[in-house]
């Protein structure tokens, strides 16, 4: 069977939309592959603070997304360590500047050209699960299933600060609510791969509904669909 064969469901939307944990989910019960495609953005931020490339330098930030030397590993607790050459950035990666970094380089055409490919390799049998922004509209535009995951800017905001305040970090809620807006202000008016539901896309808004009810949701469309 050839990687292009195999089939992919895609998981779009902003951040904190719940994403991350429906594709985690939804790879461990299919026992398919997973892609964070956001964490391969994350990494070319990150790998432009240690190389010392400002985002703005387009050039130099495309340079380091082609040649982008990048790991990830799962960790006997179920974590995902990322590494770039070799230096562990797992955590670098998530902090709120490892988001702007990510979300600046992103909108950079030919780094997300430099991209495409790599991410088009996590493509194999038995299936991929794909969490980002453009995996339904762009990198697995023939995907068979598609979902776009959407919530408030509030309800994002409010779940993330609770994740943060669980980590011990001091944040405040209308500094993240302004970062969400900016950062989905950023995504989605760029005029390459826009945050914007694929047109055969499912679209979810959890603002109101529990993850366990979405999840239930996305299962039902799994097995409707035959996949898995
Ligand atoms: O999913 P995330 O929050 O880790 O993504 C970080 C940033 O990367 C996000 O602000 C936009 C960008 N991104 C993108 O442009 N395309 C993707 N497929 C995934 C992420």
């Amino acid at each position: 069977m050839t990687g292009a064969a195999a089939p992919v469901i895609a998981v779009d939307g902003p951040s904190g939309a719940g994403k991350g944990t429906i594709s985690h989910l939804l790879a461990e019960q299919l026992g398919w592959h997973f892609l964070d495609s956001g964490a391969l953005y994350r990494v070319v931020g990150q790998a432009c603070l240690i190389e010392g490339v400002s985002w703005d330098d387009h050039p130099a930030v495309t340079a380091i997304a082609r040649h982008l030397d990048v790991s990830f590993e799962s960790a006997d607790d179920g974590e995902v360590l990322v590494a770039y050459r070799g230096e562990d950035v797992s955590a670098a990666i998530r902090t709120e500047e490892g988001g702007r970094g990510a979300s600046t380089v992103a909108a950079i055409p030919s780094v997300r050209e430099a991209l495409l490919a790599r991410q088009r390799e996590f493509r194999r049998p038995p299936g991929l699960v794909a969490d980002g922004r453009d995996m339904g509209t762009v990198v697995f535009a023939d995907a068979p299933l598609k979902f776009f995951l959407t919530a408030s800017a509030q309800e994002r905001a409010e779940r993330r600060y609770k994740q943060l305040i669980a980590k011990g970090e001091g944040v405040s809620l209308p500094r993240l609510l302004e970062d969400i807006r900016e950062r989905d202000e950023r995504d989605a008016s760029r005029d390459v791969s826009p945050l914007v539901p694929a047109e055969d896309a499912i679209v979810i808004d959890s603002t109101a509904t529990p993850i366990a009810e979405v999840f239930a949701l996305v299962m039902a469309e799994v097995k409707k669909r035959g996949l898995g």
